[in-house]
Formats: C-alpha cells, structure tokens, sequence
C-alpha cells in the first residue's frame, strides 16, 4: 500500500516546508519540494493543502490499568491508547510495576499481558522499581537488553513506592553500568505525609487538603536531592511531571553547569491550578501528585519549554473515574487515587494553550510532544520526526478546526474532563500508524491488538555532553 500525502506543512523540530511525503507499507520512502511527487505512484492520495504534517504524538508517561489505592486506573490498553490516538498520539510508553515483594520479571511480564494484543498504537514500557535489592538491580540489566531501558523511582509515597537515598543510589549506579536511565519521581514523600497527616488533624479534610499538604518546597527539595545522587552516580537522570517553580529552578541550575539532567511536565500543571482542587469533593477530579500548583508557578514552566530546561510534555495519563474511584476519600484526601485522564488531549492543549498564544512555535510543539520524548527514550528516528526510512507514524492536523473538550466526547474510559467545556482551536483529522490510517474524522479504522511492543536502545542521547 503506497500512500502519498500532498501539499501539506511538514512541520519537525528543524523547520517547516511545503512538500509531499510518499509512504510505502509502513515507512516514509520520500519527501519532496517543489514538482511534486505524481499521485500515479500511490494507491491513495490525502490532500494536505491548508494542514500541518507532524509526526504522531509520542506520550512517555501513561498508567494503563495502574493499580492505585485499592483501585485501578480505568482505561485499558485497548481504551487508552485508542483515546490516544484520536489525539494525535501514535507510540505511549507505560509504566510497568515492580510491587514490593516482586521481581522485575513478574511486573513486567503482566504489563505485557495487559498490553500485547491490545494496544491500538505502539506501546513501550518504562520499569517502576518499587523495591531495590541485589536481585532487582541484576535483573534491570537483562531489562534494558530487553528493550526497557528506563526506571521510576519514587521519593514520595512511603510504604507503596518509595526509595530512600541509598536505594536510588545503587539503582543510579547500576544504570551507569548498564546503559539505562533512571527516572524519579521527585517529592519529599516522607515529609507530605506528616503535614497531610497534621492537615487532616487540623479539619481539612477535602481535597484541596492534597494540594496544601504536598508543599513546593518539597519538590523542589527532593528534586535538588535526586540530581545530586546523580551527579555523585555520573549518571544522567530525568524527572517526571515537574511541577514547580522550586524544581524548575533546580534543574534549570544543573543544566546551566552541563549536568545531563531531563525533566517533563504535564498538562496539567501548564493549563490548571490549584483552584481546581477547591470545589468541594468536586476536587478530587483534579487530585494528582504532584500536587495542582498555584498559577504562579506556570511562567517558569513555560519558560522551561521555551528554553529546554523541560525537554517533554506527557501526560501522566491516570484516570479514575469520579463515581465509585475517587469517592474513595471522601472525608480524607489522603484515600483519593491519585491521577487525571489526559492522553487525549495533550497534543491540542499543547497547540491551542501553547502556540496559539506564541508561549512556543509549532516547531517547538512538535518537539516537546514527539521529537525529544523520541530522543530521549531510544526510539529516534525511527519515530518522532518525519524523514526518509522513519516509521510513517503520522498525523494530518487541522491547525484552523476547533472542538469542545467534553466527557461526553472524548473517548478515555473516564466519567469526567479536566478540561470539560474548554474550546480548544486545532484537531487531529488523520492519524497514521505506521502507515495505516487508524483515525479518519471521528472515525476509528484501527483494530485493537495492533500496537506493537516499542524495544527500545538505551538513550545515548542523555548521556551526550550538555
Ligand atoms: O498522581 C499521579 N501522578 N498518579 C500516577 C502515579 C505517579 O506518581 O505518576
Ligand atoms: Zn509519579
Ligand atoms: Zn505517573
């Protein structure tokens, strides 16, 4: 099947033209400007005049099925990554679990239960390491020869993730040997869990609870403390949903003394804010860790993204539904599963929030929602940019189109929207997974089970000299 696509803007991180892309089964084979490429070449040509040509979204922080606080996250591979992909997402990496007791072996195994047959786009998967011992640190070896090359750790909720200092340290160590890349989640759990704890003493029991308890300063802190471990290992490291300014400063900082320090944020801390959590109950929708910041906090994490101290934007996707999962805590805070539905809605949040406002240019867009998640996570160029011999992960966008984000609309398998009623301008009309259409309009064309496992190389790109 050999599908041209005319006339459109490729858009990639280096620049933007005019030109054709010709794709032959599942890769681009030609790009071309001026005289065009002859539609006599293809078994079907898309018109592309007026739209952007990206490459399809690449989201490296989701939770299907994550099982969380008694419960588990809602969408499926399936659900998920078809919701993905109605956003413009072609490739997720998930995060596979190692709970306490586990071996590596046992949680990634039942992560690729979840996922192999399932997954509608391609799907790779990171490694939470919940518990550092001699065999979990052999085993992370075998992992990245395996195509999962990265590892969460957590310096926030004691007693389910939590690493203490020597734990991060040795499995720091260990990836400075095997070639991995160790991602942290970065708050003093620790300490949030005696100010939650004094939170919940003193009568504040609702959500907003979370989001005082889970102090700034205590990502900033932690977030400091891991890169110091790092810079003490000679090992890069990337923190996952950066939050604060008190973070951003920190890594800011690193970068600036050529420390190969990385670091994502999220949506969510772009385009919400801590008044979200204090409607009531009604704010548990938005109770996801770290912590909804004050809106203060957002001109350093857009400044982040202009300037590459934040390298990716991924969502964090970990939905729960209100009825029935995050009523969990009511009259606590502290039992509300922790995370938000968003993987559908990155890509135009990013567009309408990020580029329409002129915070950063298309090229920049296509960057931190593809290119660099490409980059840093072993899977350039064979996804994240549009080139001769890449995947033909592709999307058609529509920069003029607009839509209303809506539970009602939007295809995660979750009760509510962050972002319910927020016109956004710009929509994904085709999305191309290697070479096949699986999103046409509003129609689904993929097949579940289509999606294949991403092996992933180690990321020499953290490792090159900053
Ligand atoms: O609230 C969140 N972020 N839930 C998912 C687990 C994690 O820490 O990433
Ligand atoms: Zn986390
Ligand atoms: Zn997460």
């Amino acid at each position: 099947m050999r599908t041209l696509i005319s006339g459109g803007t490729i858009v990639t991180a280096e620049g933007s033209r005019i030109a054709d892309v010709l794709i032959d089964g599942e890769s681009i084979v030609a790009i071309r400007e001026g005289p065009e490429l002859s539609a006599s070449n293809a078994d079907r040509t898309i018109d592309a005049r007026g739209k952007l040509v990206i490459p399809g979204g690449i989201d490296v922080h989701t939770h299907m099925e994550l099982p969380f606080g008694g419960t588990s996250a809602k969408d499926t591979f399936f659900t998920g990554t078809r919701a993905a992909a109605f956003g413009g997402t072609t490739s997720i990496v998930d995060f596979a679990v190692q709970s306490r007791g586990q071996s590596l072996r046992e949680g990634l195994d039942a992560w690729h239960k979840k996922a192999e047959g399932h997954s509608v786009i391609d799907y790779g998967c990171h490694m939470i390491m919940s518990d550092v011992n001699d065999d979990s640190l052999k085993e992370m070896d075998a992992l990245v020869g395996e195509g999962v090359p990265d590892f969460k750790l957590f310096t926030a909720y004691p007693g389910v993730f939590f690493s203490d200092d020597g734990a991060i340290f040795r499995a720091m160590q260990q990836s400075g040997k095997n070639g991995g890349m160790i991602m942290m989640h970065a708050e003093n759990g620790l300490a949030i869990d005696v100010i939650a704890a004094d939170t919940i003493a003193a009568g504040v029991t609702d959500p907003i609870g979370h989001g005082l308890a889970r102090y700034s300063s205590l990502e900033g802190e932690a977030t400091n403390r891991v890169i110091r471990l790092a810079e003490a290992a000679k090992v890069p490291v990337y923190i996952v949903h950066l939050s604060a300014k008190e973070a951003m400063q920190t890594v800011r900082e690193a970068r600036e003394a050529h420390l190969p320090v990385y670091a994502e944020t999220c949506p969510q801390y772009l385009f919400l804010s801590l008044d979200n959590l204090g409607n009531g109950f009604e704010g548990s929708k938005f109770v996801c860790s770290p912590p909804l910041r004050s809106e203060d906090h957002q001109p350093a994490l857009w400044d982040g993204l202009a300037s590459d101290n934040l390298q990716v934007v991924a969502t964090d996707h970990c939905p729960f539904d209100f009825h029935g999962q995050k009523e969990l805590g009511r009259g606590d805070f502290r039992k509300i599963p922790n995370g938000l539905p968003g993987v559908e809605d990155r890509v135009d949040l990013l567009h309408d929030g990020g580029v329409l406002t002129g915070k950063i240019t298309k090229e920049r867009w296509v960057e931190i929602c593809s290119t660099s998640p490409a980059r840093l996570f072993g899977m350039y160029p064979k996804k994240g940019v549009i080139a001769v011999g890449s995947d033909a992960d592709i999307v058609i966008y529509n920069p003029d189109a607009t839509r209303t984000i809506s539970a009602t609309t939007h295809h995660m398998d979750v009760d509510y929207s962050c972002y319910e009623g927020r016109e956004v301008k710009g929509k994904s009309e085709i999305v191309m997974v290697r070479g096949k259409v699986i999103v046409e309009g509003d129609k689904f064309l993929g097949h579940e089970g289509d999606g294949r496992f991403l092996h992933r190389s180690p990321a020499e790109y953290a490792r090159r000299q900053l």
